[in-house]
């Protein structure tokens, strides 16, 4: 029974079609688009009823006065999805910000005692609960911009009490949010001052709170920052070979400023996705390809960092790689909440098409948290996180920049933002609950 329905639609973004295995190739541009459509949802199921043109829908089907919302003048496609976040943290890095506007890089600030190791120390001066609040407000944002499902990752923690009091946070938030959200235990993000000099204390350290995440069901996924500022292959090794005994599924960071052989790699150990990818070189792109592990590209990171090379999308697309896009949001190289402006950045930078941009926000981002079959695209029996945009094509999205053009998000069949104003009250009791 459909108790709400959002007719007409201008254009509806169905994505529906072979969602079996991530999309590469030519159907990276197949939007499934339906003119003049219709979509109508079970709220009381939390599902999509119905998609398709607005002259085939049985009124029937129709609950009595059953609301409707007019989208005459604009696109309706599924959530965005945000596979790669770091969204729980404490602290600012607003600082750095203006010191890489001067001239320092990346990585001299990280080395000069700022980056990663300035947010785990204010992390670790934050409280769990006030960790909780400003993720809230950093969640908020998400939902405004139209993102319904996010993954977050730890990694700011880096000592047993902070990452668990993190992974806790994420929990929380993943229980009394209207969206999903997937938490990822990223112990492997950096080296802590204490361990400096004891890499292999520190290694065996993350595998012990590995096996205690995966024992106590922490978290849906393991993360592991291969770089030569972080992790080596040979400690990411034994990180993977404790991690095969447990349930949890690997994504990486990797290849981000050169060409580490961490995708190729990554694949073999059948990571579900790799990220970034700034210096991925031919042989990490052919693996790639020929793997069901996505390719999952940060721009906003190299636009926010200053720092690194936009990935090979091109390359990468036609080597039949399967592509998402994230925004990689964290306090210090992309403090991006914006999945729309992403793929701007997806589009300038990246050459990405308007098409391929959309479909590595939805379904292929959902095919890198291994949830396809439930988000990502709107068909009959999937979850009803549906988004309205106040374009009347789907091409406006990417070219309209520092402007809302997100009018509607429903997530689960309730309506979270309605007329360009989310819905606080509801939102308060479901995210303070
Ligand atoms: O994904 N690459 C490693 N980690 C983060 C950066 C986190 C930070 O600077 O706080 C990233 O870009
Ligand atoms: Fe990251």
């Amino acid at each position: 029974m459909i108790d709400l329905l959002i007719s007409p639609c201008r254009q509806v973004v169905g994505l529906a079609g072979d969602n079996a295995k991530p999309r590469r190739g030519q159907a990276l541009s197949d939007l499934g688009l339906i003119e003049h459509g219709a979509v109508g949802i079970s709220v009381a199921n939390g599902t999509i009823e119905y998609v398709g043109p607005v002259a085939d829908l049985d009124s029937s089907l129709l609950s009595a006065s059953c609301p409707v919302l007019d989208a005459a003048n604009c696109v309706v496609m599924p959530g965005f999805v945000d596979s790669h976040t770091h969204l729980v943290f404490g602290g600012s890095r607003a600082d750095e910000f203006f010191r890489r506007t001067r001239g320092e890089t990346y990585q001299e600030i990280s080395r000069s005692g700022g980056g990663i190791n300035k947010t785990v120390q204010a992390t670790r001066q934050t409280s769990g609960e006030d960790l909780f609040r400003s993720a809230q407000q950093r969640l908020l944002q998400l939902y405004n911009n139209g993102t319904t499902t996010v993954e977050i990752k730890s990694g700011y923690g880096l000592d047993f009490e902070n990452e668990l009091k993190m992974l806790e946070v994420i929990s929380h938030l993943a229980e009394v949010s209207p969206g999903l959200i997937l938490g990822t235990f990223l112990g492997a993000h950096f080296f802590p001052p204490e361990y400096k000099e004891n890499r292999a204390g520190y290694v065996a350290e993350v595998i012990r709170q590995l096996e205690h995440v995966a024992d106590h069901s922490l978290a849906d996924f393991y993360d592991i920052f291969i770089d030569p500022l972080a992790f080596s292959r040979d400690e990411a090794e034994q990180i993977v070979a404790a991690a095969q005994y447990t349930s949890l599924a690997l994504r990486l960071h990797a290849d981000e400023f050169g060409d580490d052989g961490t995708a190729a790699w990554g694949v073999n150990q059948g990571a579900l996705s790799c990220d970034h990818l700034g210096g991925i070189g031919p042989e990490g792109i052919a693996a790639l390809a020929a793997s069901d592990t996505v390719a999952t590209l940060l721009p906003a990171t190299m636009f926010f960092s200053g720092h690194g090379e936009y990935a090979p999308a091109r390359k990468l697309i036609e080597a039949g790689c399967a592509v998402a896009l994230a925004s990689d949001l964290n306090p210090g190289s992309s403090l991006v909440y914006s999945l729309p402006l992403t793929m701007t950045l997806a589009a300038l930078n990246m050459a990405m098409s308007a098409e391929e941009c959309i479909t590595a926000c939805t379904i292929n981002a959902a095919h890198a948290l291994g949830l396809a079959s439930l988000i990502g695209s709107l068909e009959q029996g999937k979850r009803a996180d549906v988004i309205v945009l106040n374009v009347p094509h789907y091409e406006e999205i990417a070219y309209h920049v520092g402007c809302e053009i997100v009018r509607d998000v429903i997530i689960r069949g309730r309506v979270i933002k309605r007329n360009g104003g989310l819905v606080l009250q509801q939102l308060d009791r479901g995210l303070t609950a």
